[in-house]
């Protein structure tokens, strides 16, 4: 019994010594709740994403695009909280960063061709029901073929229940044009005034 404590605290030590000299990457990476794969390198759906930090709500709808905008809802962006944390004090996104777009239809509610509805506070276009859920994740180690190290995945554009499990998407049908439009690495931190307010 006593040899056994014995070993498990020298155990313990040298786990501690290897961490302290192991430098800042793996003092970033513990800091971070990452995303959870199943075995065949899928995604799992993230638990509380609605608890998340809310960062913006760009808007597309369809009566400013032909009538056929690729996503005609509201988008409701989110960063999982200890990735909004870091980034806040470092103004980079760690790896293990995750963060969920929700789409959430334009209210129908009598609606102008336009698509807007006339409620209490004006006439313009309010939130109806959630639409879709998609998701990045960055992941160097994981995803070492996608530029930047950032993956995409989508959990269906449909109403909930959503797909619990999401594969990678492929590069060209998101990373490409995160890459060549978005501003902070890979993220669009240009239509997200609470990220804007934090940033340097
Ligand atoms: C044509 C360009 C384009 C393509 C292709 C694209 N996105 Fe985006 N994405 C955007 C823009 C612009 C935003 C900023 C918010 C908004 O307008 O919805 C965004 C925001 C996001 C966000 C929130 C984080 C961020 O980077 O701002 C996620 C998550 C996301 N997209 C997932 C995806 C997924 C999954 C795909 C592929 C199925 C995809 N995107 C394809 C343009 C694109």
């Amino acid at each position: 019994m006593k040899k056994y404590f014995g070993y498990s605290i020298a155990g313990v030590m040298a786990a501690s010594l290897l961490s302290a000299c192991s430098g800042a990457a793996n003092a970033e990476s513990a800091e971070i709740v990452e995303a959870k794969f199943t075995s065949s390198g899928a995604v799992e759906i993230p638990e509380n994403w609605r608890e998340w930090i809310f960062i913006g709500t760009p808007l597309t709808p369809n009566a400013l695009n032909g009538g056929e905008a690729p996503f005609p809802e509201f988008h409701n962006v989110y960063i999982e909280p200890s990735a909004y944390k870091h980034f806040v004090k470092t103004g980079e996104w760690a790896e293990g960063t995750q963060i969920a777009k929700e789409l959430v239809s334009v209210r129908p509610n009598n609606n102008a061709p336009d698509g807007s509805s006339q409620e209490v506070s004006g006439r313009g276009y309010f939130q109806g029901e959630f639409n879709g859920l998609e998701l990045t994740v960055k992941d160097n180690k994981r995803f070492s073929g996608e530029p930047g190290g950032w993956a995409y995945f989508t959990f269906g554009h449909q109403p909930e229940p959503y797909n619990q499990t999401a594969e990678a998407s492929p590069t060209e049908a998101c990373n490409v044009c995160h890459e060549v439009g978005a501003e902070t690495d890979f993220v669009f931190t240009q239509f997200y005034p609470v990220v804007r307010a934090v940033q340097e």
